[in-house]
Parts: C-alpha cells; structure tokens; sequence
C-alpha cells in the first residue's frame, strides 16, 4: 500500500459524506475526505465528536476527470457522495479507472446504474475492480432481504418495498426529482419491461395497520442487479418514506412533470427540476434520531411451489448507508470483492456479512424470515 491514504470519501461536505467519515474513524481506516469546498468540508467534520482520534486530512478538488485523477491516484477506494449520480457520476467513475481505484456510490438511481454497468462494467472487471454503484440502504437493505428469503431454492419472483421516515437532504430531493426525467424499469421474465407513468400503488406496510403510498421509485436497483441472477425471472419494486403528504407532493410534480415539463428539451428539464428541488430541500435535515427516524425492507418471494417473506425493521436511512460505505471500504483494503466488475453489496461483500454489520451498529433488527413450500 503506498502511503497515501487508501480511501476517498469524495462530496465529505454533505450529509451522507460526513456520516461514512465517522464511520470510518470507527472501523479505524485512514482518509481523505475530499470535495469542492475544503473549508467547508473541515467545518462539517470538525463538529463530529471523537474526530480528533480519526487519522485523515481535508483535499480540495475540482469535478473534472483530470484533477480527480490526480487525486485518486495510489488510493484504493473512493466512496462518491456527489449525487445526482446520472449527472456527476460519470467524471468520478472515470478518475477510478485511470487511477485503478475501486467505486462505490450511494445511488438509487435506475437510469444511472444502466449506464455505469453498460459503459464501464467491462473495464472495471477487467482489472479486477469494483463498480459498486448504490451501496446504501436504498436499497442494499432490502437486497439483504430479498437473498435471506433466495436462499430457499425454487423462488423466481421478487416483490419488494422499501420505505424510511425522515427528511430527504439537498441532494436526495434533487435526485427524486432528477428520475423523474428518466424510464423506470421492473423485470419480467428476466426482460426489463417499463413502468407506465404516473404509477402508483397503495401498500400494505408489515407491522403496521395503516397502508401506505409508494412509487415504483425510478424502477429501483434491484431490477439491474437481479436480471442476471438465474434464481429470478420476475422482479418488481415499490418505494419512497412513510410521509403520505410528501409521497402525494411526489405524485403532483409526475403528474405536472408529464405535462408541463416532458415537452422541453433535455437539458431545459433537468433545470426546471432542479429548481422544483431546490425549492423544496435548501438546507440540511436534523440528525437522525432512531426513535423517529425508522425503516422497512420488506420482501415477498415466490415461486410454483414455495414462498417466503422477510422483513428487516431498520432505522436511520442515511447512517445505515454511511456504514454500509465504510464497511464496504474497509472489506477492499483486506480481500478483493467477491465479484469484480459491475456488482451489488450483496455480490460484493455478502448478504449475512452485511447483515450481520448493519445488526452489530444498532441499525437494523433481526430479520423477521417465513418461508413455505
Ligand atoms: N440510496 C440511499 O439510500 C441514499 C442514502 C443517502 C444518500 N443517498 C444519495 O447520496 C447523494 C448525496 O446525498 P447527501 O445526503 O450527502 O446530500 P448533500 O448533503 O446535499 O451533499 C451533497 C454533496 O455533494 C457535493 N456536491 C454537490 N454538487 C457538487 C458539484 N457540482 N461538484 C462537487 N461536489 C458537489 C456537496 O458539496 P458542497 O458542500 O460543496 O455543496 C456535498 O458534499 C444523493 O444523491 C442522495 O440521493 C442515497
């Protein structure tokens, strides 16, 4: 290893930067906590308590390929923050390859992990790195569930939903909105098959008498990262937080967006969304409180002759994510993935290890696990 420090956490100014930061110092990794604003990036982790003991240091960047490059050169893991993935990623993922860095991001974006997996899946793989886009709760947490209730053979259809409660940051908003410009994707007999706009489903929440208002969420990742699994055929996801007024404000700007906003060129939509985004999310939400701020991945499993169902009760959407980074990094600077290239959390690290972390920092439950057949 050379002596630089071994992993990036590239957009550390923000919300879900500072939290992989502070997980890191836990796991006891050395970092650079990078991004466009060092003074700003130093402000933020200067109010984590304990930061003193955490052996990092504060790098300004540019967003370009160049300068990224520069910097990820002789690390070996960059954890990118700077979302919307769609429109920053790509630069990032660049700067990995030309520095052979491994890539994790913390996307829940669709049309993003087509086009990472399509343009750089190959590359990656073919000098055994990893291209992780979307370790996160959205949705590694209920890729764990979904391959609790795989490990009963003979299951081939995946209905799964996903909420939290809590706030969307600056970036998250801009990103709920950015997808709405994109197709949504589900599986159907291994073939992406897409979701007719405005498509929205009134959910029955496990543990709970209420229903909620879900979306199909952009199509989700788990229709990538189970189209080539030959357990599953069919896949079909539903997300979004508990909040109902907030999933019907989501509903209203679909609707709005097909009509109003679909007509204008390309680049002309992703400004008037980002204006519609900004509008809503300007300033950085409270820490999370576990008391408040709870999730749930819950996942029903079928086939001809067998079904099982798991729910994992969680809580803190955004730290679950920040571990999840910070484990991730830390399990790459002792053994290589388990799957180089384009892969998930699960295909990377493994389901009951992730599991298994997410559980021992408080995060999640045991998983509630049925199965039949
Ligand atoms: N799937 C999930 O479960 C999940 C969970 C958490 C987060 N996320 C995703 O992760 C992303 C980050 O979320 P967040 O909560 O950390 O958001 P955030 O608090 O708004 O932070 C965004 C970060 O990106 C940086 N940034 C923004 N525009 C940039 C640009 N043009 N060039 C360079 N840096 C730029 C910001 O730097 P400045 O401080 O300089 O503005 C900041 O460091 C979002 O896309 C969000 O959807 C997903």
């Amino acid at each position: 290893m050379s002596a630089k420090r071994p992993v990036i956490v590239y957009g550390a100014s923000g919300y879900t930067g500072r939290l992989v930061c502070e997980y890191l110092r836990e796991l006891n990794i050395p970092f650079i906590a990078a991004g466009r604003d060092a003074a700003r990036i130093q402000a933020v982790l200067d109010k984590v308590p304990g930061i003193e003991s955490a052996d990092y240091e504060v790098v300004a960047v540019d967003h370009d390929v160049k300068a990224l490059t520069a910097l990820f050169k002789g690390a070996s893991v960059v954890c990118n923050m700077v979302g919307p993935f769609i429109k920053f990623g790509g630069d990032v993922v660049e700067a990995c390859l030309a520095a052979g860095c491994h890539y994790m991001d913390t996307t829940g974006e669709q049309d993003w992990m087509l086009v990472a997996q399509e343009e750089w899946g190959a590359k990656f793989a073919a000098k055994g790195l990893l291209l992780a886009p979307c370790i996160a709760q959205m949705y590694t947490t209920g890729e764990i569930a979904a391959n609790l209730c795989l490990e009963k053979p003979g299951l081939d259809t995946l209905d799964i939903l996903v909420l939290w409660k809590g706030f969307p940051t600056y970036a998250s908003t801009q990103t709920i909105f950015t997808i709405l410009k994109a197709k949504w994707y589900y599986l159907e007999q291994n073939k992406y098959v897409e979701w007719p706009a405005g498509s929205t489903v009134e959910v029955a929440v496990p543990g709970q008498h209420a229903t909620a208002l879900a979306l199909p969420w952009g199509g989700t990742s788990h229709p990538v990262w189970f189209k080539n699994d030959p357990r599953v055929a069919n896949c079909k996801v539903q997300g979004g937080v508990f909040a109902r007024e907030v999933m019907q404000g989501v509903v209203a700007t679909q609707k709005m967006f097909e009509e109003n906003i679909k007509p204008l060129p390309l680049a002309q939509q992703e400004e008037e969304l980002a204006k519609i985004a900004a509008s809503i999310q300007a300033a950085m939400p409270p820490r999370e409180n576990p008391r408040q701020n709870t999730t749930i991945d819950s996942v029903y499993a079928s086939g001809p002759l067998g079904r099982a169902h798991c729910v994992i009760h969680g809580n803190c959407n955004y730290k679950q994510t920040g571990l999840l980074q910070a484990y991730a990094a830390y399990s790459l600077l002792q053994a290589p993935p388990k799957k180089p290239g384009f892969a998930s959390g699960c295909q990377a690290f493994g389901h009951r290890e992730l599991l298994g972390v997410l559980k021992s920092f408080g995060l999640v439950m045991d998983p509630v696990l049925t199965v039949h057949g």
